[in-house]
């Protein structure tokens, strides 16, 4: 059996559809704070779960048997400064109470870290694996401290987590929310319903980004890899492209004719500022064989046929 949190977030409802393709319904359990259509549609078994409750977490693994979790419920980044004590909680206090639940087991768990563990200190071109990190938001903050529990947790106690630090992530299911990223999906979506969009980063703001399959896809492969593959237990370097706000602007246009993009920069600015315009992740390619499918051209040519036609699913 295979456990998800988050399972309703714009990660977790694709992964859970493609865990369902893999493994069949009936091994996968998809939880979240609440069950919801899109959950439903994937077939997978739902139940509610909220990690911040410890004995709820302890319960639920106990019970299940999982061999695998993939511990996906957070607070974004955007909404994490905006309620930094809700995101502490959750980041934080969820993760340590999935890594307790298992801690003794032989579950596998799969935790997202995140571009944004680096700050203003950080080299923002080709970002290495091990570098100065130093993050200016609670999401941040957060996220670095899970990653050296989970680094912990696999020394003292054995336990196997694994994780990769996404950039953004693009995708056309269920949106993201409260992120900084999610300028480059509403972009999207914008474009196909009004052809036009206000862009909450300014026009030079370049980031790390990945197609959601991608995303997906560096999951399942992580938690397939042989332990002796692992070297890193803190989290991985993860990318496929960078691009700026009016790159992707362009990009859309020359499918989109028409499409104007406009730029109202908000205090996600700052955030982005202080995030890695490129980064590294020759260690994941080295350990695990990490290799997006997707470049910007044909991530672009996707995300606009299904939004176009939704009939297009992947799933
Ligand atoms: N996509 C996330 C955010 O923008 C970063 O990991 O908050």
């Amino acid at each position: 059996m295979i456990l998800v949190t988050g399972a309703a977030g714009q990660l977790g409802s694709d992964l859970v559809a493609a865990l369902v393709g893999l493994h069949g319904r009936e091994a996968v359990l998809a939880t979240d704070l609440r069950t919801c259509d899109q959950m439903a549609r994937s077939g997978a078994d739902m139940a509610t779960l909220d990690v911040t409750d410890p004995d709820a977490v302890q319960t639920m693994i106990q019970d299940g048997a999982f061999e695998q979790v993939y511990h996906l419920a957070g607070i974004l980044s955007a909404r994490g400064e905006k309620q930094p004590d809700l995101c502490w909680t959750v980041n934080v206090d969820g993760l340590k109470n999935v890594l307790n639940a298992v801690r003794g087991t032989k579950t596998r768990v799969f935790w997202p870290s995140s571009i944004a563990v680096f700050g203003p200190d950080t080299q923002r071109h080709r970002t290495p694996q091990v570098t100065v990190t130093n993050p200016t938001t609670m999401y941040g903050v957060a996220k670095a401290s899970g990653e050296m529990m989970c680094d912990y947790y696999a020394r003292k106690y054995g336990v196997d987590v694994r994780s990769v630090r996404y950039p953004g992530i693009i995708s056309y299911g269920v949106p993201p929310g409260g992120g900084t990223t999610d300028f480059a999906v509403d972009m999207f979506v914008q474009a196909v319903k009004n052809g036009q969009y206000t862009c909450f980063v300014r026009e030079s703001t370049r980031l790390p980004m990945m197609y959601g399959p991608d995303a997906v896809k560096a999951a399942l492969d992580l938690m397939a890899a042989a332990p002796s593959s692992i070297s890193v237990r803190t989290s991985y370097n993860l990318t496929a492209f960078s691009f700026s706000a009016e790159e992707l602007a362009a990009a859309i246009e020359s499918r989109v004719p028409g499409f104007v993009c406009e730029y109202e920069p908000d205090f996600r600015q700052a955030i982005a500022d202080t995030w890695p315009e490129v980064i590294d992740d020759s260690r994941a390619r080295e350990d695990w064989g990490w290799h997006p499918d997707y470049d910007i051209t044909a991530m672009v040519n996707d995300m606009l046929s299904h939004l176009v036609d939704p009939a297009n699913s992947h799933v």
